[in-house]
């Protein structure tokens, strides 16, 4: 709209119904919601002003307006006064969706192609890697079952980061359900983990190889070439193009040359060639030597 237009109607072209401007009530909410991100910014240190903000705008409006609190700055009260009101919000903001295996195919590339190319190239030292935004571990054990299962010594050195520290502990616990496993091979399955009542528990093996931290990936410079293997999956969705790729061009300054960048199966790296990256594989690429 140009900065002359009337805000209170706009002229229609023939045959088209005129409906009030939305926008006065659109910057009136376009405020409250920049106020509410500040607030949830300094109780929680995440910064909901990085992800697509239509998406998480609604996401976050739906369920304020669902706990009896559409007001947001209303609603940011009630998450300072209430830990499992903030609970149950971190719970819809952060999408913690995961599973082991999750996206067999991609764990195919990997056991097949990726993963004994790079413990080659790494005879005598361990091959790193990284899951950025691991939520509850599901992909970290998932990782550390296949370089058991390659590299039976298990020499492998896997971190596992998460903005959310709650699934951080979970990881740290390394406990699944029957859902997290659905795509798991039943085999694999009872090689690596243990029957544990309801759950399926990481055995030792793959535990000594995991570890997590919390960690806010749009904060995290982590060191340069320091990886192998970088799995980023699921995560960059929510996050607006800029800082996705910002992102991925750190992500790819943490790998060493020869190292691997492994996607979410809806994501996409916007200029691979320009970040060295060479596509060997769907949603897999390789940092040039
Ligand atoms: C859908 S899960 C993906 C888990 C796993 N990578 C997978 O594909 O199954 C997305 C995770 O990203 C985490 N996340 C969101 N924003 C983040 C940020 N800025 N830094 C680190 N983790 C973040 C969420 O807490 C959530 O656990």
């Amino acid at each position: 709209m140009s900065a002359t237009a009337p805000r209170t109607g706009r002229t229609s072209p023939p045959g088209e119904i005129s409906r009030p401007n939305p926008r006065p009530q659109a910057e009136r909410f376009g405020d409250e919601y920049v106020a509410f991100c500040d607030g949830v910014r300094s109780l929680t240190q995440i910064d909901l002003g990085q992800y697509k903000r239509g998406q998480m705008e609604r996401r976050i409006r739906t369920f304020a307006q669902r706990r009896g609190t559409p007001d947001l700055l209303a609603y940011l009260s009630a998450l300072r006064s209430d830990r499992a009101e903030l609970e149950g919000f971190l719970d819809r903001v952060t999408i913690n969706v995961s599973q082991l295996w999750r996206n067999p195919e991609q764990w195919r590339v990997l056991e097949r192609e990726v993963l004994p190319e790079l413990i080659a190239a790494a005879p005598l030292r361990r091959m790193r890697a990284w899951s950025a935004g691991c939520s509850y571990g599901a992909e970290a054990y998932t990782l550390a079952a296949l370089c058991r299962e390659l590299d039976g010594g298990g020499r492998a050195e896997i971190v596992g980061t998460d903005i959310d520290r709650r699934m951080v502990e979970r990881a740290e616990r390394g406990r699944f359900s029957d859902e997290d496993a659905r795509s798991a091979s039943r085999e694999l399955l009872e090689r690596w983990f243990t029957r544990e009542g309801e759950e399926w528990q990481a055995r030792r093996e793959l535990r000594s190889l995991v570890r997590f931290e919390v960690g806010d990936l749009l904060r995290m410079r982590p060191r340069r070439d320091a990886y192998d293997l970088v799995l980023c999956r699921n995560t960059v969705i929510y996050f607006t193009e800029e800082v996705r790729d910002a992102l991925h061009e750190r992500l790819v300054a943490s790998l060493r040359p020869g190292g691997y960048l492994v996607i979410g199966s809806t994501e996409r790296v916007s200029r691979p060639r320009e970040l060295g990256l060479d596509a060997t594989h769907p949603f897999t690429y390789r940092k040039s030597q």
